[in-house]
């Protein structure tokens, strides 16, 4: 049964939200808002690729969900002035899925493997020397006529998404020459972000209403517009001309989003952790089993934020609830537990 993940959701994302995504994508690295550190070293990089009039580096992309990792693959191709193929890894099934991918690739061009830590073992071995020296070997036919065939590919780029770097391959993570950890984005980043996509809207957003929204945005591009798009329809039906903090606190407050952008499914799994297990330390297996959530889901889109925050700890033996979370929560820490 498909869950619905409420407003953080990434898998319930229809139509109108992927047509929405395009239209809010930068198109070129000095559109594209924060990641300072990451920008600059792609710049270098870029730069230094065309000069020699090569193809850039493979590039491994990671962090959580909606920080711009698919946008950044799409601002690198058109930085490189070169055509961008998107495939994800589990729509790669098969060897041959990936030969027919990489036979239309022309010299310089980027191919995108989003999810790449969901490549099949196959598919991901023969990536190897494709992306090692540009060249795969594959057998043609079957039985006693099948035959090697040695196929030479042109220069290209692979770029590989993934939410979890620690779950590829060495030997494929190593053939990655250019790799950069996503990083949340800071309120002030976010509050450029909402600006800008407000404005593409063709939407009046006020300074506080922004900051607000910033907020309770967990860091997250995505999560910052797709707030927006709440908020506005909210501004809308009340009549405002612009979105001021008031409407952004009532709006957000109705999607049961609260001012550390912490939705129902983070609350529910502190609360499970606190009434339940005494704060922990509990296993995450067991947190996810009862909040009836996927356990990839709370490991990839709920967890880290809450350790940014500081509202959990990692520890040998599970995560724990900090006092601070207990504080947001409005809950007196145990006196009996050890800080
Ligand atoms: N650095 C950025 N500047 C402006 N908008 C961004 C930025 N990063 C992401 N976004 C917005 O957030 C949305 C989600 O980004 P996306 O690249 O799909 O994330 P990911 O692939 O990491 O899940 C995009 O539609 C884009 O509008
Ligand atoms: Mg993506």
């Amino acid at each position: 049964m498909e869950k619905d993940h409420g407003v953080l959701s990434d898998h319930s994302a229809g139509i109108e939200e992927h047509e929405i995504e395009t239209t809010l994508r930068p198109q070129r690295l000095s559109e594209y808002i924060g990641q300072p550190k990451i920008k600059h070293e792609l710049e270098v990089y870029i730069k230094a690729a065309q000069a020699r009039e090569e193809a850039l580096d493979h590039v491994l992309l990671y962090g959580p969900p909606g920080l711009g990792k698919t946008t950044l693959a799409m601002v690198i191709a058109n930085e490189m002035g070169v055509n961008i193929k998107t495939t994800s890894g589990p729509a790669i099934e098969k060897p041959g899925d990936l030969v027919a991918l990489l036979n239309e690739l022309k010299p310089g061009d980027v191919l995108f493997i989003d999810e790449i830590h969901r490549l099949p073992k196959v598919v991901e071995e023969m990536l190897y020397s494709a992306m090692e020296d540009y060249y795969i070997d594959i057998v043609i036919g079957e039985g006693p006529t099948a035959h090697p065939v040695h196929f030479p590919l042109p220069p290209f780029t692979l770029i590989g998404a993934t939410t979890r770097a620690g779950m590829l391959s060495a030997p494929l993570r190593d053939r990655f020459g250019i790799v950069e950890h996503m990083n949340y984005y800071t309120q002030d980043e976010l509050t450029k972000i909402i600006f800008r996509s407000a404005k593409i809207f063709r939407t009046n957003i006020q300074d506080e209403g922004a900051h607000e929204l910033s907020l309770r945005s967990r860091g997250t591009p995505r999560i910052a517009n797709r707030l927006l798009k709440r908020v506005r329809d909210f501004a809308q039906v009340a009549g405002k001309q612009s979105i001021d903090s008031a409407i952004v606190k009532q709006a957000l407050t109705l999607l049961q989003v609260d001012d550390h952008g912490l939705d129902e499914i983070d609350r529910k799994m502190l609360l499970t952790m606190i009434n339940f297990y005494h704060g922990g330390p509990v296993g995450l297996k067991t947190i996810a089993a009862n909040i009836g959530e996927e356990t990839n889901t709370i490991e990839e889109m709920y967890e880290p934020y809450l350790l940014q925050i500081g509202f959990i700890s990692r520890t040998p033996r599970g995560r724990l609830v900090t006092p601070a979370a207990y504080d947001h929560l409005g809950i007196a820490y145990p006196t009996d537990k050890k800080q």
